[in-house]
């Protein structure tokens, strides 16, 4: 079972578009994956039509009832395991801080095998809070999507910058990928942050595959639909089946 967890410092640059189509694209090689909601906001709980109205019935319930992860997990429509979110979960900082035994809640909960069968997928909020820290803490593998602007790019750097503070607590690098997203060719700003982002990261941590600017893409959680499902053959599909297949080419996704 690997778990990858999808975040960056900056908002609104393709995480739940990326963790969504992770989910999906995962899925189609016949494995069921296991969506994990911790954004307060719930987008991927929405796009999954599953968005408890008790608090307790999400994440929450797990991070403050103690109930395991598995009893407040639902089955969607395309076959994924997905634990929702609650907006509740913005007080999860205040009721919790952030001692060892909170952060690493859901690394052991993730641990115990029955509770997660098949490769995890976190999509996450752009805090570094308790939610965010359970997520690098429970992954083998953190994604920073990076979307073709130079704030995301700057976000990217915050979290490189938070996992090398981590990395005496973690004993080890833990591995990542900066995974460029809403690229256009025809934009200069794309090139400049592919170029930007060489310069800041380590050349075998940048993903080979990128994500280009599709509307397909934008359209389908509106849809409650993942890529694959509502534009099989848009550019989307394409660069989503292509990131997966890199997974998987780095051993990353069984
Ligand atoms: N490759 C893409 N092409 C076109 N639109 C995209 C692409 N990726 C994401 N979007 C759109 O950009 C917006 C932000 O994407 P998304 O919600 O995935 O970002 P996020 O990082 O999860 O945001 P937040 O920080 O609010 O959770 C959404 O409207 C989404 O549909
Ligand atoms: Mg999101």
């Amino acid at each position: 079972m690997t778990v990858i967890a999808v975040f960056n410092r900056k908002g609104g640059v393709g995480k739940t578009t990326t963790a969504l189509n992770l989910l999906a694209g995962i899925a189609q090689r016949g494995v069921r994956p296991f969506g994990i909601d911790l954004d307060p906001q719930a987008h991927l709980s929405g796009v999954f039509d599953t968005h408890p109205r008790l608090a307790d019935d999400s994440v929450y319930g797990f991070f403050m009832g103690q109930r395991p992860l598995a009893d407040v997990a639902h089955i969607s429509a395309s076959g994924v395991i997905i634990c929702p979110a609650h907006l509740e979960l913005t007080k999860l900082d205040t009721l919790l801080g952030k001692g060892v035994n909170v952060i690493t809640r859901l690394r052991v909960a993730l641990k115990k095998a029955d509770q997660a069968p098949g490769p995890v997928v976190i999509d996450t909020c752009p805090l570094l809070g308790v939610l965010s820290l359970n997520a690098i803490f429970a992954c083998d593998l953190l994604l920073v999507p990076v979307s073709a602007d130079f704030l995301a790019l700057q976000g990217a750097q915050q979290v490189e910058r938070a996992l090398r503070a981590l990395e005496p607590v973690f004993k080890r690098r833990l591995p990542r990928r900066y995974v460029l997203t809403r690229f256009d060719a025809r934009r200069k700003m794309s090139s400049e942050v592919a170029d930007l982002m060489a310069i800041a990261f380590r050349p075998d941590e940048i993903c080979k595959t990128r994500i280009a600017e599709n509307v397909s893409l934008a359209e389908s959680p509106a849809r409650h639909l993942d890529i694959f499902r509502h534009a099989p053959q848009s550019q989307g599909a394409q660069d989503y089946k292509a990131l997966v297949e890199e997974l998987v080419g780095t051993g990353f996704i069984a």
